[in-house]
């Protein structure tokens, strides 16, 4: 049975897939639509028990074909930014509709029975009337689509011109595959979704022994089945929300640790409210896990891909889902009752507890690799997205662009930081790369003004926490006005001091509370972090002796050695921190060396993918290589 039904999901949805992509999406709709209003039609006319499985299957084909339209073509209809809308109207109303379903059969039976009075025809099968409507429903829809003219020149973008050679049917079955297989987003999408579907099905399968054992009957088995539902409605519904602007890739990822480790709590807790607690919490972050998903794969695959890729994830969807349904009580089966006593207190083990138990525990691991996979914030720890949501801020923008280098020359006074950071320059332009040479603070014009506040010795009275705030405050505009156009624009910038020197002078010199400095600088770059940062380590007193000889001391250089000491320890423990962000120098090194070091890191993660020459090239999030 299980076969059977998998069957056409496996055989014509993956050619389903490939149609969505290669002809006109709207004459698919339609045509799939006016077939599958004779399909239904013909059930009732008929009235043979074969003819019903056969329009049932046959409904079920022509499904396979409509659905992956639809999605694909939902993003053409929508602008980008109410996509997420649009997938939540479509799933609520896939979705949520079982409830109107049966008031609507309930009325219709009251409807038939009167025409029952007059019509012979509606005293013989009262089902009939629900299948003329279910048909009606097919006619309007495709009615609806003829009538969208947005999509009538739907042949999907970037298909071969008209009358060029279309590759052959497994040749873009193949391309479809590779390509979900080669991107990286997505791969973690298919697998956290499968995890998801699979720890909502182990529930399904399971909720009539599970309610069971939690001492419910059979009312017990009605409100877990469809708590689940009702937390699946409420996640699609509600989710969007909810979530408010937290990074969206980050979503998926943890929205199906939620899931599962909702399921993991419900097997082990003993009792019935909790357990329907759990189970709708769990469909609450599947709901979420699906909007999320959809609206991802709608807005960032592209057009003439986006058929595969959604037959492929619904295709799979189904497998995992039937799949999982059967299994789970197989499985439970298999492991049986037991109990085991702990210092003589009964623990139940029964197959029902294990097997929700691990299902949940799977999910849940599978969200943690999802979100690995997934995330494109790896500058922006998850907790600091996850404080922003749930106190309504908007999340930190980091990096913001793939595109750029951003490098940081840190360390004390007189580490020759600003000599290898012309040198640096100058290598690299000889290479063909833009570079943006800068430096804080001090290097736009209204930081010229805050430069000047801070470094003159007259400003001896400044307080710690002004003098912190002066710094963030030149460094603000700095990134707003210089280093953000600039990795924008794909170049190189190279920038002499930047956040780390707050934390150690600041922070170490002035023993301001490093967390309050480090959150003011992040303020202050909108969380824009160094690609890498470069620290030229010196001893305090030979640092301040080269300086000296350069030109009079600034305020800062000043300082006791005491408070260079601090400085220079505060450096090296955030290197140390930071371990693959940084890259540590001894500036006591001959100049020439330290050059060829940091050029030779930048060569083996950086400059490979910059583009040398001063092209702009910004590559569309849709293709990225992953
Ligand atoms: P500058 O003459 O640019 O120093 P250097 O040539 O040593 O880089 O002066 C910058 C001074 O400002 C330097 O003493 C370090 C200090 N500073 C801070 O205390 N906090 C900061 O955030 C930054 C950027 C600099």
């Amino acid at each position: 049975m299980l076969f059977v039904r998998l069957l056409p999901a496996l055989v014509i949805g993956p050619v389903a897939g490939v149609w969505a992509d290669r002809f006109n999406r709207r004459t698919t709709m339609v045509v799939t639509d006016v077939i599958r209003f004779g399909l239904f039609i013909s059930i009732p006319l008929m009235q043979t028990l074969p003819w019903l499985f056969a329009a049932s299957f046959l409904i079920e084909c022509a499904s396979l074909f409509w659905i992956p339209a639809k999605e694909a073509s939902i993003p053409n209809l929508v602008p980008r930014n109410r996509l997420e809308s649009a997938n939540q109207l479509a799933l609520v109303t896939t979705y949520g509709f079982g409830a109107v379903a049966a008031v609507v059969f309930s009325a219709l039976s009251f409807v038939n029975r009167v025409l029952a009075h007059e019509f012979s025809f509606f005293r013989t099968n009262p089902v009939n009337l629900a299948l003329y409507l279910d048909a009606l429903t097919f006619l309007v829809s495709g009615l609806t689509i003829l009538g969208l003219s947005e999509l009538s020149s739907a042949r999907p973008r970037g298909l071969a011109a008209e009358g060029a050679q279309q590759p052959g049917v497994l040749t873009s079955l193949r391309e479809g595959l590779k390509f979900i297989g080669g991107v990286r987003w997505l791969r973690g999408l298919v697998l956290g979704v499968s995890g998801a579907t699979a720890a909502g099905a182990a529930v399904i399968g399971l909720s009539r022994v599970f309610a069971n054992d939690l001492q419910g009957g059979n009312a017990a088995y009605g409100v877990l089945f469809g708590t689940v539902f009702v937390g699946l409605a409420s996640g699609m519904f509600l989710g969007p929300r909810v979530l408010g602007n937290f990074p969206r890739r980050r979503a998926v990822g943890v929205a199906i640790m939620g899931s599962g480790g909702a399921l993991a709590v419900d097997a082990v807790v003993p009792n019935l409210a909790l357990a329907v607690l759990m189970t709708g919490l769990l469909g609450f972050f599947a709901g979420i896990v699906w909007v999320v998903a959809l609206t991802l794969v709608g807005s960032e695959v592209a057009d003439e891909l986006r058929g595969r890729t959604f037959a492929f994830i619904y295709n799979l969807m189904r497998v995992v889902l039937l799949v999982a349904v059967a299994a789970a009580p197989f499985l439970a089966g298999i492991i049986g009752p037991h109990t085991v006593s702990v210092q003589g207190v009964h623990v139940r083990v029964d197959g029902v507890t294990v097997t929700l138990f691990a299902a949940g525990v799977l999910a849940a691991a599978a969200g943690v690799v999802c979100l690995r996979l997934m995330d494109d914030r790896g500058d922006i720890p998850l907790r600091t997205d996850l404080l922003a949501a749930i106190t309504r801020r908007d999340p930190e923008q980091g990096r913001g662009t793939r595109a750029g280098y951003f490098l940081a020359l840190e360390g004390g006074e007189g580490a020759g930081k600003s000599t290898l950071a012309r040198r640096l320059a100058t290598e690299l332009r000889d290479r063909g790369y833009e570079v943006v040479l800068t430096f804080e603070p001090g290097d736009t014009a209204v930081g010229t003004r805050v430069r000047e506040v801070l470094l003159d010795r007259s400003s001896a009275g400044i307080s710690p926490r002004t003098e912190a705030m002066l710094y963030a405050a030149d460094r603000a505009q700095h990134v707003s006005e210089v280093i953000r156009p600039a990795l924008e624009r794909n170049a190189i910038v190279v920038c002499d001091r930047y956040v780390d020197s707050s934390r150690a002078y600041q922070g170490g010199g002035r023993a301001l509370d490093d967390r309050e400095i480090s959150h003011l600088s992040r303020w202050a770059t909108d969380g824009l972090q160094p690609d890498l940062t470069v620290l030229l380590d010196i001893d305090p007193e030979e640092g301040l002796r080269r300086a000296s000889r350069v030109g009079a001391t600034d305020r800062l250089e000043a300082e006791t050695v005491g408070f260079h000491r601090r400085v220079r320890a505060e450096f090296l423990t955030l290197a140390r921190r930071g371990r693959h962000r940084y890259l540590v120098v001894n500036a006591a090194e001959d100049p020439d060396a330290i050059l060829e070091r940091v050029l030779g890191r930048l060569d083996e993660e950086a400059l490979p993918d910059l583009p040398a020459g001063r092209t702009t090239m910004t590559i569309p999030l849709a293709e990225a290589p992953q």
